[in-house]
């Protein structure tokens, strides 16, 4: 049993990255974690979600997830991203949830959260890495500690292979094209298993 607390934070338009926190909130609890599954607020006005029908979907489909907040950050020993790619970044939704932590930033509370990323993109090199690199760059200004999955289990070779965080290609009909579901959850297991050790190896 952990006594690990996980934030799964994440973005999604199209719902993919929905479903991504939801395995990794499935793999966390499977490994003990008390978990909250927790979407950053939509920037983009009511009128765009509204005409396309999948990002439509997706709102509806997440009306009751809760939207995070920096309390939540401080209740977390460790906190899974999940974010699509954009332009090669990540989506600034995120960015923006990102941006509005300077007050516990400040307050030195973002330091020592154990932290990872997972992302999704059309292209199999659409950005998917330079995404994660760039969510982990503000991590480390967080003085957070990354727990990216490496290459230490076999279920990330079999989701395509990429050790800075799960990644997925989302074909023209939205739907996944690798099963990564395994891969989510493992890393889940990491993020929790390290956070474990940074919150038990300080009591
Ligand atoms: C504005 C915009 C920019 C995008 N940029 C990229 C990109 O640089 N590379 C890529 O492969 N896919 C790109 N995509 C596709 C998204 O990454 C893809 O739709 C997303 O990962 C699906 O995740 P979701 O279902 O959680 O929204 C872009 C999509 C949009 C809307």
């Amino acid at each position: 049993m952990s006594n690990v607390k996980l934030a799964v934070i994440f973005y999604s338009m199209g719902g993919t990255n929905y479903q991504l926190a939801k395995w990794a909130a499935e793999g966390a609890e499977a490994a003990g974690a008390e978990v909250r599954v927790l979407k950053v607020e939509e920037l983009a006005p009511e009128s765009v979600v509204e005409q396309n029908e999948g990002w439509k979907a997706t709102a509806d489909a997440t009306t009751d997830v809760p939207v995070a907040t920096s309390a939540d950050l401080e209740w977390a020993d460790a906190i899974i991203f999940s974010v699509p790619t954009r332009f090669g970044t990540m989506a600034s939704q995120m960015k923006q949830f990102l941006d509005i932590q300077g007050g516990i930033w400040a307050a030195g509370k973002t330091v020592n959260k154990v932290v990872s990323a997972m992302t999704s993109a059309q292209n199999p090199h659409g950005g998917q890495e330079a995404t994660l690199l760039s969510l982990y760059t503000s991590m480390m200004h967080w003085g957070a500690i990354i727990a990216a999955p490496g290459y230490s289990d076999p279920a990330v070779f079999s989701a395509g292979g990429n050790p800075y965080g799960t990644s997925v290609t989302v074909g023209q009909d939205g739907k996944m094209i690798e099963d990564v579901q395994e891969a989510v959850k493992y890393q889940a297991k990491r993020t929790v298993t390290v956070a474990g050790w940074v919150k038990n190896g300080n009591e």
